[in-house]
């Protein structure tokens, strides 16, 4: 079962497993897919993180670092975009001290050594079943070929023609003759992509980080401005690294460790919120709202002053997610009364934002378990695509701090502990994560876009299936709320009742209605017939085993594809 934000490349992940690969050959296979069909968050120019659970024959390798999770055991990959050796902050500061947010998000100074190649190669070499070659060979076809642009793919290129048209390389490979946008149906073509594609599945990395590709990026930079050599792309490395382990109501969680700001903040979130019995106050209520609202905006703080690269600086991770620690802070929350942002921390500095990023859960006959998150950054990344190589670059950069104290895209004020210096990788917010049942089998994969709000949107599925009992696809669709410090207001999606929406009010809550959050795209691995799913969970007397996939519905391009049609 693969959950992907675009259906084709969810229906190639799916084909990978009918023909006997497992989640990851699954999930790689998407990957390089939404590469082609999904440009604004697909991407070979940017970066990532996943966290995946096998088998203990498949997932035996003595040089990764893996938490044993029942019969088998989870490792955490980041491949996480690095800043280039000739990074200076005071390159993206104005006369006046300010950020250069033109600088920071639509220039090449914007981009980082991307990771995405180097991340889904090593992935499926280290842990997939068949050839790198046969997991590529549909990403190859559909930009090759081209494929049908979708009804949400129309609509974004649109949206974005002022930033694509910007750069001729962007606005060949995106537009019709003459800069004429695609409609839904009409069929777009990447022969550069395509040619990229091929290296890859015929070399692996240096197919990318070495070689035309490379010179051609290389080139790009030289010319117009941009810090990114040769030496940066052949140091660049994806990492494996101990995934983070916790425990919500008995359910095992995994989830990803530091560049993600995301995993330990969640972990964070579910140790204070766990004894505070929102199966109560229930599912959206005024009074479980307003507790997670209070629990993320102390969580989000933390986040913010605590976290950065774990390479280069020091995290208090142990004590962040013991249990003393989330006894302290639920003892700082007011059950009644909203706590202004300005109390906690003097900074209203911040800005709202958008968010494009990508998800992609998979779910194989084994149980294995893949959640793998992918990102630009910012929608078709900086706007400016690779000349000859037919891909998209990011503008990751923008998630440091570049200067600690002011917001970033997503309104984040961040401090120094995610300054940006050569050879770091950003904090970033994506929160791939798995959830097991109380016995160790496998339960669920999750995960979204979102910047920011990621964190939030992966917090509030968990908390629908595990304490609300909602079955996966309520849990994935309820509407959301997001709080993270600053600004100090709750972002609200359409759908809150108007009561709901007054008592938060008069708990002294801002409410801000804003555009649908996230994309969580989840499956879940169903239990035989008659085995329970855990405690709080409603057990489906029809349920036989197999997995579930739910595409999130706010995206409409999104599928879940199972492996039997
Ligand atoms: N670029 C969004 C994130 O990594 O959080």
């Amino acid at each position: 079962m693969v959950a992907a934000q675009e259906a084709l490349a969810a229906g190639v992940g799916a084909s990978m497993l009918r023909k006997g690969g497992n989640a990851v050959d699954a999930a790689v296979a998407t990957c390089f897919a939404l590469a082609v069909t999904l440009p604004q968050a697909g991407n070979l120019g940017g970066g990532g993180f996943l966290v995946l659970w096998l088998p203990q024959a498949e997932a035996k390798h003595p040089l990764v670092p893996a938490v044993s999770i029942g019969r088998g055991q989870a490792v955490a990959l980041n491949f996480r975009e690095t800043a280039p050796l000739a990074v200076r902050p005071e390159l993206f500061l104005q006369a006046d001290g300010s950020v250069d947010r033109a600088k920071a998000t639509r220039s090449l100074l914007s981009t980082g050594v991307p990771g995405t190649v180097a991340g889904l190669t090593l992935a499926q070499a280290r842990y997939g079943r068949l050839p790198l070659k046969d997991v590529m060979a549909p990403a190859i076809q559909l930009a090759e070929r081209g494929f049908p642009v979708g009804v949400d793919l129309a609509a974004s290129l649109a949206s974005a023609a002022p930033l694509l048209k910007a750069d001729p390389s962007s606005r060949r490979q995106f537009f019709k003759a003459g800069g004429v946008p695609y409609r839904p149906g009409e069929i777009l073509r990447q022969g550069d992509l395509a040619r990229s594609l091929r290296r890859i599945a015929g070399q692996g990395a240096p197919g990318f980080y070495a070689g035309p590709v490379a010179r051609a990026l290389e080139g790009l930079m030289v010319q117009r401005g941009g810090l990114i050599r040769s030496a940066d792309l052949a140091a660049y490395r994806a990492r494996w690294q101990a995934p983070l382990h916790g425990r919500f109501r008995g359910y095992p969680v995994v989830t990803m460790p530091p560049p993600s700001g995301g995993g330990i903040t969640l972990l964070q979130l579910l140790n204070v919120l766990e004894p505070l019995k929102l199966d109560a106050t229930g599912a959206n209520s005024a009074a479980t709202i307003h507790r997670l609202v209070e629990a993320m905006n102390l969580a989000y703080r933390d986040r913010n002053r605590l976290l950065g690269d774990p390479d280069h600086v020091a995290m208090p991770l142990e004590q962040l997610q013991s249990q003393a620690y989330a006894t302290l802070q639920r003892s700082r929350l007011d059950l009644n009364r909203h706590r202004p942002a300005a109390q906690l921390e003097a900074d209203p500095t911040a800005l709202g934002g958008g968010s494009n990023t990508t998800h992609v859960s998979v779910a194989d006959r084994q149980g294995g378990l893949v959640a793998v998150t992918t990102t630009l950054n910012g929608a078709y990344g900086n706007g400016i695509s690779v000349p000859g190589a037919g891909f998209l670059l990011n503008n990751e950069l923008d998630d440091f701090s570049l200067k600690p104290g002011s917001a970033n895209g997503y309104g984040l004020v961040q401090g120094a502990v995610n300054a940006i210096a050569p050879g770091r990788r950003p904090l970033s917010s994506m929160t791939p994560t798995l959830v097991f049942r109380p016995s160790g089998e496998p339960l669920l994969a999750t995960g979204s876009p979102g910047g920011s709000r990621i964190i939030t949107t992966v917090l509030q599925v968990l908390l629908n299936r595990l304490v609300f009992g909602l079955n996966l696809a309520s849990s994935v669709a309820a509407p959301r709320i997001h709080s993270q410090l600053w600004p100090d207001q709750i972002s609200i999606e359409e759908g809150l009742s108007p009561d709901t929406r007054r008592l938060l009010e008069a708990m002294g809550h801002k409410l801000v209605t804003v555009p649908a959050m996230g994309s969580a795209n989840s499956v879940e691995v169903l239990p035989a017939k008659g085995v329970p799913v855990g405690p709080g969970v409603v057990s489906r007397p029809t349920l036989s085993g197999g997995s579930l996939g739910v595409a999130d519905p706010r995206r409409r391009d999104a599928a879940a594809v199972a492996e039997q049609p």
